[in-house]
Formats: C-alpha cells, sequence, structure tokens
C-alpha cells in the first residue's frame, strides 16, 4: 500500500519575529543557510516599498497609490553569490540593498507597514516564498498574520539599550553615518509605530518561544533554536 500521509503536508516553515536590533535577520539567515530552506526577510519588502514610494515623488499620505505600488511592486531577491550569505535585492532592475537598509528608510517602511491594504497586498508575495523544502521567514508578524500554522515560531526580545547598540554596530560596518542617541529615539518611535498599529501589530504569537537575547551571543541563540527544531524533528542529523 502506498503511504500518502505526508503527501499533502504543508513545507515547513519557521517564524522569527520581534523588533529591530533583536538580531533576527543574521539568525534567520543562518537558519536558513544550516537547513538549506528559503529566506524571507519581509521587513526588506517594507523598505523597497518606501523607496519607491520615495522614488516615485508619491506622497506617504496617499494610500491608494502606496497599495496600488504594493500591488505591483517590481521586486527581486538575488543570492549575491559571494560567501556571507547576503542576498541582493532589486527594485525595478536596480540594485537597492544597501540603501533600503537606512534607518531613516526603516521609519519610512513602518510608516507604509501601518496600512491595512499594503499590508493585505504583500500578502501573497510572502507565502509564495514557502517553497520545499523549507522556508525561515523573519518579520513583525510572520508567527501571528502570514505564517499560522508555522512548525515553530520565535520570537526574539532584548532590552533597548543593547538593540539600539547592536543597530549602531550593523550600520556602522555598513558604512552609514549614525550616532546612538538619535538611534535610540528612532528605535523606539519605530517601534512603538510597529506595536500600536490596528492591523498586525508586532507582538509574540500565543505559541511562540520567546527568547530574550540582550545577554546572549548569536552563536548561543542559535543553539538554542537548534533545540526546539530538533524537539520538532525539523532539524537534518549530520
Ligand atoms: O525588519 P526591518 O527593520 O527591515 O523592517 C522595517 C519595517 O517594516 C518595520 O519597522 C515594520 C515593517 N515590517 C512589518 O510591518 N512587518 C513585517 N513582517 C516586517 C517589517
Amino acid at each position: 500500500m502506498i503511504d500518502n500521509t505526508h503527501a499533502d503536508a504543508p513545507v515547513a516553515v519557521v517564524t522569527i519575529d520581534g523588533p529591530s536590533g533583536t538580531g533576527k535577520g543574521t539568525i534567520a539567515r543562518i537558519i536558513a543557510d544550516r537547513l538549506g530552506w528559503h529566506l524571507l526577510d519581509s521587513g526588506a519588502l517594507y523598505r523597497v516599498l518606501a523607496l519607491a514610494v520615495i522614488s516615485h515623488a508619491v506622497d506617504f499620505e496617499d494610500i491608494n497609490s502606496i497599495t496600488t505600488m504594493a500591488e505591483h511592486l517590481d521586486v527581486e531577491f538575488k543570492p549575491s553569490g559571494d560567501m556571507n550569505m547576503e542576498t541582493d535585492i532589486f527594485l525595478e532592475g536596480e540594485e537597492v540593498s544597501k540603501s533600503i537598509r537606512t534607518e531613516e528608510m526603516g521609519n519610512y517602511a513602518s510608516i507604509v507597514a501601518t496600512i491595512p491594504s499594503v499590508r493585505e497586498a504583500l500578502k501573497s508575495r510572502q507565502r509564495s516564498f514557502r517553497q520545499s523544502p523549507g522556508l525561515a521567514a523573519d518579520g513583525r508578524d510572520m508567527g501571528t498574520v502570514i505564517f499560522p500554522d508555522a512548525d515553530l515560531k520565535i520570537y526574539l526580545t532584548a532590552s533597548a539599550e543593547e538593540r539600539a547598540k547592536r543597530r549602531y554596530k550593523q550600520l556602522k560596518e555598513k558604512g552609514l553615518n549614525v550616532n546612538i542617541p538619535a538611534l535610540s529615539r528612532e528605535i523606539a518611535e519605530r517601534d512603538n509605530r510597529d506595536a500600536s498599529r490596528t492591523v498586525a501589530p508586532l507582538k509574540p504569537a500565543e505559541d511562540a518561544e520567546i527568547i530574550d537575547t540582550s545577554d546572549m551571543t548569536i552563536d548561543e541563540v542559535i543553539q538554542q533554536i537548534g533545540l526546539l527544531l530538533e524537539a520538532r524533528a525539523l532539524m537534518p542529523k549530520v
């Protein structure tokens, strides 16, 4: 007899949500790489949309035009091909990997992300990343809205001070000009907007595993997630 038990089993997904500066992006990338899975950096979609709004000189109050842009957003993610597992991101054929990473663009991304019709327009695009053999998805609402049936939901937190320090280091390494007091203010403002919006606010899913990374290294966080993956039989044996 043919065993069809798993024939229609959905592709495995691990979601990693939390505010900025918790290490989400780096951790999602390492997990995707270790498991040989696809990666969804959902924040990059909102950042690219914000950049498109600016480059087409659309008003941030013009919800109809921004929604239409979200529906037709010409964005492409390509592995950069070098050893650091980075992804090159293209908007309308032009590389924007670096220009979308500024704090300013994070802030604009958080503004367009409050628009319910924009979030709706980007849903199916995000879900289309769920392809065999699996997906690691990072964002704010991956476990609550986009992949509510995820196999493992992680919610990362860290103290505001530690997150500001990490963002500072990250942005400096990318050659961007920042200072800690201004960065702390911007982060607090953005987190507040992300957590208080009416649709898909930043919050842990009820069934999420919450990890406070304030005093942890990236390796320690990965180790802890590794145990959770193993417990759910998602980790390939090496
Ligand atoms: O993760 P990030 O810093 O690149 O995200 C930029 C902004 O995009 C974030 O402040 C809020 C928004 N965002 C969102 O609303 N939902 C997501 N799943 C990911 C990002």
